[in-house]
């Protein structure tokens, strides 16, 4: 895929939104301790630039010149972002507004003199109008089951969707825990290569899936996880799509049930309701509702006990329990 054509998606959905207040551009004084207030800070060998409210530049006494107004670009930026940052600069140097732009780790975010604020929204509202209305061609997503040379390629996937911790929000350090949790389910007995599904968009893996035999109290069961979307292409339904194909295989394989460790707000749309309605106790009563099961066509009824993950997952029990994603 092209950067042009994932970038015209982002410009389309790039939401932007104006934050309260107005924010001021200061040199710090030398030796200072940082105030609260403080949302963004640059520091060059000449001294370090800070932007803050207004109002507490002028209770501290600082001195500015530009007075701004500070939109936030919602859509999540990543490298690709890049293009998004260029195609904003020249949409609003178009309509004659300068513009400071501040990269956070999530978002673009733009400081635009503050009596040029509506405008500036008037003109990124027009770009994103403007992408909206000249769709990229549809492209379709294809599922398929994993093959053993995709390994590498879904392992990256991993990483990069894992590299935000799915719990607190914050950047990972080092390789996320659900890249090793992977790898060794690709080799454990519990493997089960019709439930290992890849997304893939003119052949790039986009988005993986995996179930993996486990039990409770000797019934047969699956555990689904980890699965992951590209961060650029996620919110597109790739997810949902990997989940409705997972059950549906899941079902014409004759299995019973699933469970999985996730989102209250994003599993239940598939059916998955808090695993304890259904009899079954998750692996670490920690966990509570986010430990949830679906019982599929020929699900029992009348099971009890607590569910067992696969192998792989025991080996790093300890770092998934505060890894679980909420
Ligand atoms: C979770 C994930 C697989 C979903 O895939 P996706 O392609 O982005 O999801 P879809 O486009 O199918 O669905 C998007 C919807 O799910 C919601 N959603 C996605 N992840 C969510 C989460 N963790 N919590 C709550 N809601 C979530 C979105 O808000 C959106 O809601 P809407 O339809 O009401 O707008 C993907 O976001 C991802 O890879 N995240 C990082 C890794 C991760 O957290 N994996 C899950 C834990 S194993």
């Amino acid at each position: 895929m092209t950067g042009e054509k994932n970038l015209q998606t982002l410009l389309a959905a790039m939401h932007p939104v104006l934050r309260e207040g107005e924010y001021v551009y200061v040199l710090w004084p030398h030796g200072r301790p940082l105030a609260a207030g403080i949302e963004a800070a640059v520091r060059e060998a000449e001294g370090l630039t800070v932007v803050l409210p207004r109002a507490e530049a002028d209770a501290l006494g600082l001195d500015y010149d530009f007075v701004a107004a500070w939109i936030t670009l919602e859509v999540h930026s990543d490298l690709e972002a890049v293009g998004l940052t260029a195609a904003v600069s020249r949409a609003l140097t178009d309509a004659k507004i300068s513009c400071n732009v501040l990269a956070g780790f999530h978002h673009d975010h733009l400081l635009v003199p503050v009596g040029d604020s509506a405008r500036a929204l008037e003109a990124l509202a027009e770009l994103a109008a403007t992408n909206a209305s000249d769709p990229e061609p549809v492209r379709e997503v294809r599922l398929r089951n994993e093959k053993p040379e995709d390994r590498e390629a879904i392992l990256a996937l991993a990483a990069e969707a894992f590299s935000v911790s799915p719990v607190t929000g914050l950047p990972v350090e080092g390789e996320p825990v659900e890249v090793d949790i992977l790898r060794r389910l690709f080799e454990a007995r519990e493997y089960l290569p019709e439930l290992s599904v890849v997304a893939e968009l003119d052949g790039e893996i986009v988005g993986h899936v995996i179930s993996t035999r486990a039990w409770v109290d000797g019934l047969e069961l699956l555990g689904l996880g980890p699965i992951g979307v590209a961060p650029r292409l996620q919110r597109h339904g790739i997810g949902s799509a990997l989940m409705r194909e997972t059950v549906i295989r899941a079902n014409a394989a004759g299995e019973r049930g699933i469970a999985l460790l996730g989102s209250t707000e994003y599993y239940p749309r598939f059916g998955f309701v808090p695993s304890a309605s259904m009899g079954i106790e998750a692996p670490d009563k920690k966990w509570g509702d986010n430990f949830q099961f679906l019982p599929l066509a020929v699900w029992p009824g009348g099971v009890h006990g607590t569910f067992r993950y696969a192998e792989p997952f025991a080996a790093v029990e300890g770092d998934t329990i505060d890894r679980a994603p909420q």
